[in-house]
């Protein structure tokens, strides 16, 4: 065990709970500390409260080896050395990031502890937001017992745990040089790069990797409209770009774009970080825009194979935003969902993750007149088209005959190009990707 106690705060959320039991895996006393007090109870118990692979087991661990507390009670912190923010940044109507909860978690933490703390921000927050969460806590008089470290996190949901113990880099971004190296020192597998900074630079790491990806995406969607007009296939475009080495394989996927609680946030973030510089950036605004052009695209393909949407019955698969998860925050499926109910079609879902019973939790009032599936068979019974969201493996195994003879209309328009064009033209699907042309799907 390590002499460091430890702090989370945010500690029941999708990265502070992975923070906090990764940590005391490693043998620090980790102290998970979170304002959602029936999350906690349910933590307490060993239950993880969302899908994330492998997570359950390490708290479970974590709280066997009794070097994992959670906690609604932030006095709880008192003793820590080290406390890391792990509070969400949610979007604003105009795309600028919420820092309240980051605000109040600062100063909760300096208010509360003994001695001097390290506050370590792995919440995404814009570049300044250290410094001036560091002059904050100056006016409140609490600088004497907070130093603040800049400490992005990289995860994904659907591989966090993985993520947690096998990091691309380590950022660190710090005004103090000790600070700095405390955090570095508390998990820093050898060949990871850890990198020391300032905190401008560490924050627009964050910001600079995610709105990279996500222009990656953007860029081959934008790519896979050619291709469908001029029967080429993105799939095989993207394949061929993504053996240069400078470009590389990993996100060169076209589909129905990106979303979740990260990419399209931090992008909208960026976007009015530039605004508020006095830049403009028309290269990140364009990439948003293809990004949502992509959520319609794929509805204007059932309307121009099924005209007027009114009373059609369509079967969507998938509500993650990505397989390996259950999040719905920010997800691409139910602004597409929102489309086929308002034009008046009878929507059937299906989710591995998700059920009826998780529905109202995360959604409350949402939609209420969707329909449930068990299967993606059951799914697709007597209806008239299928439309797939998102890429859960299961949907790739689906049996292109035993749909085919599940539909009522052989239509299936797939958002995450699942399968191949001939094996479903095979079976008389009436099968349309994105970005696979005319010439390329026969
Ligand atoms: N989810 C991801 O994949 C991911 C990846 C990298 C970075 N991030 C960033 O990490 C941050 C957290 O994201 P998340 O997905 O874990 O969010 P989340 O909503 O899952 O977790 C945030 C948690 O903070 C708690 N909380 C809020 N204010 C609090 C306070 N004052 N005191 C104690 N607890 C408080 C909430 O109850 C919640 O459980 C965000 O800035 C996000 O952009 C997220």
């Amino acid at each position: 065990m390590h002499n460091l106690a430890v702090g989370v705060v945010g500690g029941g959320g999708h990265v502070g709970l992975v923070q906090a039991a990764g940590l005391a895996s490693l043998g620090y006393y980790t102290i998970a500390y979170d304002l959602n007090a029936a999350w906690i109870k349910e933590l307490q118990k060993g239950n993880v409260p969302f899908y994330e692979p492998g997570l359950a087991e390490l708290v479970q661990s974590g709280l066997k080896s009794k070097l994992l507390e959670f906690t609604n009670k932030i006095e709880r912190l008192k003793k820590v050395d080290l406390a890391y923010i792990c509070t969400g940044t949610p979007s604003l109507p105009g795309g600028r990031a919420e820092l309240l909860q980051v605000e109040n978690a600062a100063t909760a933490i300096a208010r509360t502890v003994q001695k001097r703390v390290v506050i370590a921000v792995k919440s995404t927050v814009p570049v300044g937001t250290a410094r001036r969460l560091s002059r904050m806590l100056g006016q409140l008089h609490l600088s004497e017992k907070a130093v603040l470290v800049s400490n992005p996190e990289f995860l994904s949901e659907g591989s966090a745990v993985n993520d947690f113990w096998h990091p691309s880099r380590i950022i660190i971004g710090a005004a103090d040089p000790e600070a700095a190296e405390m955090v570095a020192g508390i998990y820093a597998p050898p060949q990871v790069p850890v990198i020391k900074t300032s905190w401008e630079n560490a924050e627009l790491i964050k910001y600079g990797s995610n709105a990279f990806l996500a222009l990656r995406i953007s860029f081959v969607n934008l790519l896979a409209r050619l291709c469908e007009k001029s029967g080429g296939d993105i799939r095989v475009v993207s394949k061929g770009m993504g053996f240069d080495p400078r470009i590389g394989p990993s996100y060169l996927e076209a589909g129905v774009g990106f979303s979740g609680p990260c990419l399209e946030k931090d992008l909208r973030s960026l976007i009015s970080q530039f605004q508020d510089a006095g830049e403009e950036a028309p290269l990140l605004e364009a990439a948003l825009y293809i990004n949502q052009r992509q959520r319609h695209l794929v509805v204007s393909k059932l309307k121009e194979s099924l005209g007027d949407l009114k009373g059609k019955k369509i079967a969507v698969l998938g509500l993650a935003f990505k397989p390996g998860t259950d999040d719905l925050r920010d997800t691409h499926t139910l602004p597409v969902i929102e489309q086929l109910v308002f034009a008046g079609a009878e929507v059937t879902v299906h989710d591995p993750m998700l059920t009826l019973i998780s529905w109202p939790r995360q959604m409350s009032a949402f939609l209420p007149d969707l329909r449930w599936a068990s299967s993606p068979y059951e799914a697709a019974e007597g209806k008239d088209a299928l439309l797939i969201l998102t890429a859960w493996p299961e949907y790739r195994d689906l049996d292109p005959a035993k749909l085919k003879s599940c539909l009522a209309n052989p239509l299936v328009v797939d958002g995450r190009n699942l399968f191949e064009p001939a094996a479903m033209a095979a079976q008389g699907i009436d099968y349309l990707g994105v970005g696979i042309g005319t010439e390329a799907g026969r």
